[in-house]
């Protein structure tokens, strides 16, 4: 941005101090009644509120069948606020962000409903000052995407003007497959340009996501040892404690894989995999992660580099969890996947030769996002064996949540006459360096869509290499038998320790 405006170093220097404060705008949310809506949605844009990064006329649209009056829905808003939001509650903000709510009621077939919403946000134009700049929010099942898109386009609601922004927030998953995520690319490319669609990967909002890019290239002690040279292979696990929920109806056919592997995982092995882009800018950034998931292969035998799992009944948190099959809305004969593990290389010259092993499930022994960087032995060691032989690899471990930080696993001498070595690692925790709480995922994205900032949001290539990746593996799955049960409460089935211990190695026991 400052080479193109003439740049002035020390004035750019002292930009990058100030809040990002988004500019007059609103945000239009279908789905408001949903969950995510619930848990994250509201909460954020209250979050944001309080901390002083929306503008003082911001309005925020819920669009839903339930038969609500604006005051509904702002006791809705609330009540979420109030149960989820990160900051603590500020009545001013509160008054301050309610006169810009408004609901409109009506289902995505509905034309009149749609030309309502039309009115509504011309009428905050002129009451709030909104500038004519609205992001639409789909946080709808996908099989409605495109009819909302479509009902944008004919209600002219995606129509910018006087250089106003329209843009399009779509939440995953997008697409259940490479041939459908092409098709929803191309229906929602005909009602808004690229540059105004952001895909929702909430794992980018997240601090310790970003973070991977800093300590990667703000640092001169990782990178030189980023590479085949040094690396055995990388660990990238999402754990979840929790069942699916109410959830069936989504992820009953989805799975794991597609839930998060496709997208969350993914995105998270390109970003630790990748090579340092020419700028922190979007176009730079999503070069270089296309460029490492094209490179991504994927091992010939699947059978043998591919497990699934379903959660069978089980203790969870000294309480009885019941089997996945048992669930309600779940078909007692799915063949849905609630682990899934995989093992992944990369075709190019830092990496040939190490394997990727991704992981991720429900109701496993607790929940943790961590990316692992395991380092080869040393190739020589001059201590005796007998002092040494249970000794670890040397490991880099990103702790993306709970426990937020970074650890670096080596030996070293146990105090004593002897020279006995052992594990020991040396710990970055967020809460300890830093005083401010990192903010949730989707306060960031939020404001990012709100400013038109799209670094944190994959790109259609990304999603689209996503897919080839995954394609051949659920065809696989499809062909191929049911997934291996595991209680409740464990690590997952055996059969992905098995397919490690293949390897020479074993997952981490976070
Ligand atoms: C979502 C998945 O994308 O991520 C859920 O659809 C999963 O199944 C959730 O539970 C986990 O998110 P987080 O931020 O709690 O790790």
């Amino acid at each position: 941005m400052s080479a193109a405006h003439g740049a002035n170093p020390l004035r750019d220097a002292a930009d990058r101090r100030l809040p990002r404060i988004a500019g007059p705008s609103g945000l239009v949310i279908f789905g408001v009644t949903g969950d995510l809506s619930r848990k994250k949605l509201m909460p954020a844009v209250y979050d944001l509120a309080n901390r002083g990064l929306l503008p003082p006329g911001f309005s925020l649209v819920g669009f839903a069948r339930r038969e609500w009056q604006d005051e509904d829905f702002a006791q809705e808003v609330y009540e979420a606020v109030k149960q989820h939001s990160r900051t603590p509650f500020r009545e001013e903000v509160w008054q301050q962000l309610i006169q810009g709510m408004r609901f409109v009621q009506g289902d995505f077939d509905d034309d009149e409903a749609f030309e309502q919403l039309k009115t509504t946000v011309e009428e905050l134009d002129k009451a709030q000052g909104t500038g004519g700049n609205f992001a639409f929010y789909l946080s709808v099942p996908p099989k409605f995407f495109p009819k909302v898109v479509q009902q944008l386009k004919k209600h002219g609601l995606a129509d910018q003007k006087d250089g106003s922004w329209r843009r399009a927030v779509i939440e995953k998953p997008f697409g259940h497959d490479l041939a459908s995520a092409k098709e929803l690319n191309e229906v929602v490319h005909e009602v808004f340009p690229p540059h105004e669609v952001f895909r929702i990967d909430h794992y980018l909002g997240k601090e310790t996501v970003q973070n991977i890019l800093a300590l990667r290239f703000a640092n001169t002690l990782f990178e030189p040892i980023w590479n085949r040279s040094y690396v055995d292979h990388v660990q990238i696990t999402m754990a979840e404690d929790i069942g699916i929920g109410g959830r069936a109806g989504y992820y009953d056919g989805i799975g794991a894989a597609r839930d998060v592997i496709q997208n969350h995982l993914l995105q998270l092995l390109a970003l630790t995999a990748m090579e340092e882009p020419a700028s922190f800018d979007a176009d730079a950034l999503a070069a270089e992660k296309t460029k490492v998931l094209g490179a991504v292969k994927l091992p010939r035998d699947l059978g043998a580099s591919t497990v699934r799992g379903q959660y069978a009944a089980g203790w969870q948190g000294g309480e009885k969890a019941v089997g996945y099959l048992q669930e309600d809305g779940i078909d007692p004969q799915s063949k849905t996947d609630t682990y899934a593990a995989v093992k992944l290389e990369i075709d190019n010259r830092r990496w040939a030769g190490v394997p990727f092993y991704l992981r991720t499930g429900k109701r496993l022994g607790r929940r943790v996002t961590e990316i692992a960087v395991v380092f080869q032995r040393a190739p020589h060691s001059p201590f005796d064996h007998t002092a040494t032989e249970e000794l670890g690899r040397n490991a880099i471990v990103i702790r993306v949540q709970p426990d937020e930080g970074v650890t670096v696993r080596f030996g070293s001498k146990v105090p004593g006459t002897q020279m006995e070595i052992r594990d020991v690692s040396m710990d970055f925790a967020y809460g300890e360096s830093f005083t401010e709480s990192s903010p949730e995922a989707y306060e960031r994205l939020i404001l990012d869509v709100l400013l038109g900032d799209s670094n944190l949001f994959p790109r259609v290539e990304e999603v689209e290499l996503s897919w080839k990746i995954l394609d051949p593996i659920e065809r696989f799955w499809d062909e191929h038998g049911k997934p291996a049960q595991y209680q409740s409460g464990t690590w997952g089935p055996v059969e992905a320790d098995e397919m490690l211990a293949r390897d020479g190695r074993s997952w981490r026991r976070p």
